[in-house]
């Protein structure tokens, strides 16, 4: 999941609501496929847009804020 040197973008319509990977295992980041199955007590974080808009999901591992980027890919 963190393979990439940038951010994965998904772009969300009001009252969309996805489930962002934070095991790590996925099959196809930044989203859930349901791989947190294999390791106990970690859960996709599922957001709701509150409004359309884009999220910039970290795909090189580095962020401080996970699981969303924070510029860090750049350092
Ligand atoms: S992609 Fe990881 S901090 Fe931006």
């Amino acid at each position: 999941m963190y393979s990439k040197q940038s951010p994965h973008i998904i772009t969300l319509q009001k009252g969309e609501e996805t489930y962002i990977c934070q095991c790590g295992k996925t099959a196809r980041a930044p989203l859930c496929d349901g791989s947190h199955k294999q390791v106990a007590s970690v859960r996709p974080l599922i957001y709701k847009a509150d409004k359309d808009l884009s999220l910039a999901i970290c795909g090189c591992g580095k962020s401080d804020h996970m699981p969303f980027c924070d510029g860090s890919h750049n350092k």
